[in-house]
């Protein structure tokens, strides 16, 4: 294919989602690369631009304490939960075209997912960063129909765009499973929905019990929370056990908290930041064809009509199917 016109300085920056499912992605990227270098396209995934989302790695490789506790050994569960409060606002023509699996679970969730499960990077630069994800994502057996649930709104029929019989979903949940020597047998169930009860983006890193419950009678089995919010108002939360106050030597669970608006000040918005590193030519912040091709194939046998749909109410967490992927049900967030 011709490359005429195109100078070095020349840059494509595409929004998600690159492709509709594993097939046409590998079909756009073939495209792609017969106008220009790798090096020259940035897949933006908003996500990837958020200080609260590139906290994590800060808050994983730049603290020393959390690399011994941050396995099978120690993890018993991981809980990714995006979560909006208001419908596709006026979106349908685009919405039902797409549904929730691949607006924002195939990208921004698969990617703040391989944040919390990849080794650290030999450095911090895009392509060994890539590389730790793309170890992720490989790790990641295909989601099937047994481990994901598929919900829709009761009114989403109703909105404006939307087809008659539409059997597009815009709830849905999984149960990933990682299948590394980090974290073999340790569930990461994510969840993502519109017209559910509240807005917010949280990790939840749930922490094995005790191996004895030496305050038998007055312990609660409560674990160990590692909380990150991700959302408006971020920060980090870890809930731990206290002595409740009184005569007996009883456990109470207590916060630690940190806003970190509060503590460090305003944030800046993701698209200023990653517009301006596309145009410096930094990678850091851009999904990688191959880690993109990786996402869909971890999707792919879930995006077409199957599993089936549950219908659920505005202002719920979704079907409650969805809590049948989790012993025990979703952490309260
Ligand atoms: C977009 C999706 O990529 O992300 C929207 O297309 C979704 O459906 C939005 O509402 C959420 O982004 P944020 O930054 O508000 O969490």
């Amino acid at each position: 294919m011709a490359r005429v016109g195109l100078t070095n300085r020349c840059r494509l920056i595409l929004e998600k989602p690159f492709g509709r499912d594993l097939e046409t992605a590998e079909k756009l990227q073939d495209f792609l690369e017969a106008v220009l270098p790798e090096k020259r396209i940035y897949r933006i995934d908003h996500y990837l631009g958020k200080e609260s989302v590139e906290d994590i790695l800060i808050f994983r490789f730049a603290n020393s304490i959390w690399e011994p506790l941050w396995n099978r050994r120690y993890i018993n569960s991981v809980q990714i939960t995006m979560a909006e409060n208001f419908g596709i606002e006026g979106r349908g023509a685009f919405y039902d075209g797409v549904g929730a699996i691949r607006d924002v679970l195939q990208n921004h969730l698969l990617q703040v997912l391989a944040l919390i499960a990849m080794e650290p990077p030999g450095e911090m630069s895009a392509s060994s960063m890539e590389m730790e994800k793309l170890k992720v994502f490989r790790a990641i057996k295909t989601l099937s129909k047994d481990n994901v649930v598929r919900g829709q709104y009761v009114g989403y029929l109703d909105e404006e765009g939307v087809k008659e019989h539409s059997n597009i979903e815009t709830f849905a949940a999984a149960k990933v499973e990682v299948d590394s020597w980090r974290w073999a047998g340790v569930p990461f169930y994510i969840r993502t929905g519109k017209s559910l009860a509240e807005t917010t983006l949280e990790v939840i890193v749930e922490f094995k019990q005790p191996p004895r419950m030496l305050f038998a009678d007055t312990q609660e089995a409560s674990p160990n929370i590692l909380r990150f919010r991700l959302g408006k108002n971020d920060g980090v939360d870890i809930e731990l056990m206290a002595k409740a106050p009184g005569d007996k030597l009883a456990t109470q669970p207590v916060q630690l908290n940190v806003e970190f608006t509060k503590a460090l000040g305003e944030r800046q918005e993701a698209y200023e930041r990653l517009l301006r590193a596309a145009c410096l030519g930094d990678h850091m912040r851009f999904a990688r064809i191959d880690t993109v091709l990786e996402t869909w194939r971890i999707v792919n046998n879930v995006i077409n009509g199957e599993p089936d749909l549950h219908p659920y109410f505005e202002g719920s967490w979704g079907p409650d199917d969805a809590n049948e992927l989790i012993p025990g049900g979703w952490i309260d967030l």
